[in-house]
């Protein structure tokens, strides 16, 4: 593996985020197709049909000023499963800037860690490397601050253009937005700097834009993810800004607010702005949902939502460190714990409390059939405390009560999984009826697997390791499109 040049003189120290230029980070340089992957171990089940979608950071050219892994060219790494044979494809999204980029020769936009004064000739980069996400066929590649959704050919990897719907409303999409399987709509948002910072939409099954209504919020905010259900979606407020000073000056910094709370606004489906209600909860930054539904008791009609909730840094005193805690987001340190909040629609009240307190997990998933729809089990990516959006382990999670099912590392301290995406078996029965799927690079062997497991018990290892002839860079999200929704 190599990595990309420094842009930096070779005797100026080392920035941190170069080291994600590295080693396992290290971007690929080809555009390729394998056929067949051959098996290290075990047999790919044949009631496994479908793809297996990874979207990351890989820079086509050495970035011109400070890198952040939101900056990366995003690259799509596809693992096509087919009656028990498996290949593999990568394709670079090409988005504006990359074909502006790549007709150039070299890097020419500025990144999130760039200041825009003195730079306003170079635009910001939309590299649509944070998700992918399927919906009527096609695979969207969606950006970390709101950007144009690319869509992708989910098998050819072919970008076939922007989201036209969005796209003719001028519209963004954020790094996350939700897919109801059961009526195939698409729940987005896009937020900005500009008042009123949020707004919220809908693409139906036609793909038209069906509704998108603005959110007003106190001020601009970052929020990562969203979450919805059968009738509501949630949306997030959280005390995570821009750091007004440097924003003035041009800077993407972050700051964290530990005196505003954490709000979450359940909003009808279709519902106006007026409809929307908002519930409080203590401060603290999410990432990234692993699914709500409704439940309804003797205490009225709820949304629950179960979340990886960001650990805000302690000072000794146990107070907040605003500074550590806007620093580790920033730097996409993870801290998070398995977290459930309640908002009963009936009396306002709000609950919130810890799931797991022992466990660092993050990069969650859940049956995409059951999105929005009461679900027992998720799948976590155990987060490595020392080296950052290292995945050394997986984990099954009980949602009710937080319990680990089942785990599995192949390697403590030298696997690195990708954020593992759960897959249905044809004609799956139940909840868990199917496999979890997950790229490995094992720095101990220096060998780069794919890896599926049963996903009703992952103690016993994958049933399946397909050997991979070359390494696939470390990234960001994934998602599992079986046949049947390949369009
Ligand atoms: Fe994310």
């Amino acid at each position: 593996m190599h990595g990309l040049p420094r842009s930096a003189p070779a005797d100026a120290p080392l920035d941190p985020m170069e080291a994600l230029l590295q080693g396992p980070f290290a971007p690929r340089h080809d555009e390729s197709d394998f056929v067949d992957l051959p098996l290290v171990q075990g047999r790919v089940p044949e009631d496994l049909n479908g793809v297996y979608l990874r979207n990351g950071p890989n820079p086509r050219f050495a970035p011109l000023g400070r890198y952040h892994p939101f900056d990366g060219d995003g690259m799509v790494h596809a693992a096509q499963v087919q009656a028990g044979a498996v290949r593999l494809r990568n394709r670079w999204v090409r988005t504006d800037a990359w074909q502006h980029e790549q007709a150039n020769g070299a890097a020419c936009y500025r990144g999130i860690r760039e200041t825009r004064q003195g730079l306003s000739e170079r635009p910001l980069k939309d590299s649509a490397n944070t998700d992918l996400i399927g919906h009527r066929g096609r695979a969207l590649a969606l950006w970390y601050l709101a950007g144009d959704a690319w869509e992708l050919d989910p098998v050819s990897l072919e970008t076939l253009g922007r989201h036209p719907a969005v796209a003719a409303q001028g519209g963004k999409i954020s790094a996350h937005a939700k897919v109801d399987e059961q009526c195939e709509e698409l729940l987005f948002f896009d937020y900005g700097i500009e008042a009123p910072y949020l707004h919220y939409g809908v693409v139906g099954r036609d793909g038209s834009l069906s509704h998108r209504v603005p959110i007003a919020l106190p001020g601009p905010r970052l929020p990562h993810d969203m979450a919805i259900t059968e009738h509501f979606t949630v949306l997030h407020d959280l005390p995570l800004l821009h750091d007004p000073g440097a924003f003035a000056l041009g800077r993407h910094k972050l700051l964290f607010r530990a005196d505003l709370p954490a709000r979450f606004g359940v909003i009808p489906r279709y519902g106006s702005p007026a409809a929307l209600r908002w519930f409080e909860f203590s401060p603290c930054f999410v990432y990234h949902v692993v699914n709500a539904w409704e439940e309804h008791d003797l205490r009225g009609h709820w949304v629950t939502m179960v979340g990886c909730r960001y650990m805000p840094a302690k000072r000794a005193d146990g107070s907040i460190d605003t500074l550590e805690t806007a620093r580790d987001i920033a730097a996409l340190r993870m801290r998070a714990r398995l977290w459930r909040w309640r908002m009963n629609l009936s009396t306002g009240q709000a609950e919130e409390c810890c799931l797991d307190p022992e466990h660092n997990l993050e990069f969650p998933t859940v049956n995409h059939a059951r999105v929005g729809r009461p679900t027992r089990y998720g799948y976590l990516a155990d987060q490595c405390e020392q080296e950052v959006l290292q995945f050394p382990g997986l984990r099954k999670c009980d949602l009710a009560s937080g319990t680990t099912l089942s785990s599995w590392r192949e390697h403590p301290a030298a696997s690195w999984y990708s954020e593992p995406c759960f897959a249905a078996a044809n004609g799956a029965r139940y909840e868990d009826d199917g496999y979890l799927i997950a790229f490995q690079w094992n720095a101990a062997s220096q060998r780069q697997t794919l890896d599926i497991f049963d996903a009703h018990d992952l103690s016993s290892g994958p049933i399946a390791q397909l050997a991979l002839p070359r390494h696939v860079p470390l990234g960001f999200h994934g998602c599992w499109m079986a046949d049947s929704r390949l369009g």
